[in-house]
């Protein structure tokens, strides 16, 4: 008998790494404020919302901003962040999740749930536009991960209960919102040593040996 009945994936650091590119964009807003922004802290923004990661860089510094000045600044993160996700190809996508999500398809619904409201823009880059068969977004939630909404939503949208899908994480905030869901995970990258995580996976071919 088979443990699950559909797969529920994030995006960023699960089917392609933009990481890179939110901390180069996040930096040279971090720079233009003086603000102590590395590398390092950067990790603390692993599928937290666009607000709040702002939040969290400005809480690098005193000053405090109106709300109209936080809305600018993530408006202009961004835009330096989409010119730089326009340089993603179908070649970000590696072979070991291309050819999982091929063999996961032919036997599972699959669903992406990622807090980035360019979830659809990326998808398309990387030539995954039309590969889910449902796509939950930051810009179907009102609440972000730890908060489960992103995943329940999906699961509905697969029309399957939590405890029948499995959620593949590479965030703490994502194990989090899975356990808060009640959904198993598998954790990959740095997730992979979280302890909510159910199983611990080196790359998302893994998942074959557990699905
Ligand atoms: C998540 C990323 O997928 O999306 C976070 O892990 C990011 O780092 C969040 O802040 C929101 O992204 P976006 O594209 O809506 O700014
Ligand atoms: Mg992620």
């Amino acid at each position: 008998m088979r443990k699950y009945d559909a797969v529920i994936f994030d995006l960023d650091g699960v089917i392609c790494s933009t990481d890179e590119y939110h901390y180069l964009a996040w930096k040279e807003l971090a720079d233009s404020l003086a603000l102590p922004f590395d590398r390092q802290y950067n990790n603390k923004l692993r599928g937290v919302s666009r607000l709040e990661s702002l939040n969290l860089i400005l809480a690098l510094g005193e000053r405090q901003y109106s709300d109209e000045e936080k809305q600018a600044m993530a408006q202009k993160k961004n835009d330096t962040y989409r010119r730089l996700l326009e340089k993603m190809s179908p070649a970000d996508v590696s072979d070991d999740v291309l050819s999982t999500l091929n063999e996961l398809k032919r036997k599972y619904p699959l669903a992406i749930g990622s807090s980035s409201r360019n979830t659809k823009f990326i998808l398309s880059r990387i030539g995954l536009a039309d590969f889910f068969d449902a796509v939950i977004d930051g810009n179907d939630i009102s609440a972000s991960k730890p908060d489960p909404e992103v995943f329940l939503k999906a699961a509905d949208a697969l029309s399957q209960r939590p405890s029948s899908c499995l959620v593949v994480e590479d965030a703490a905030a994502g194990i989090e919102a899975a356990v808060r869901g009640g959904f198993d995970s598998a954790g990959i990258g740095d997730a992979s040593r979280l302890d909510g995580a159910k199983y611990h996976i080196e790359r998302l071919s893994d998942l074959l040996g557990i699905l």
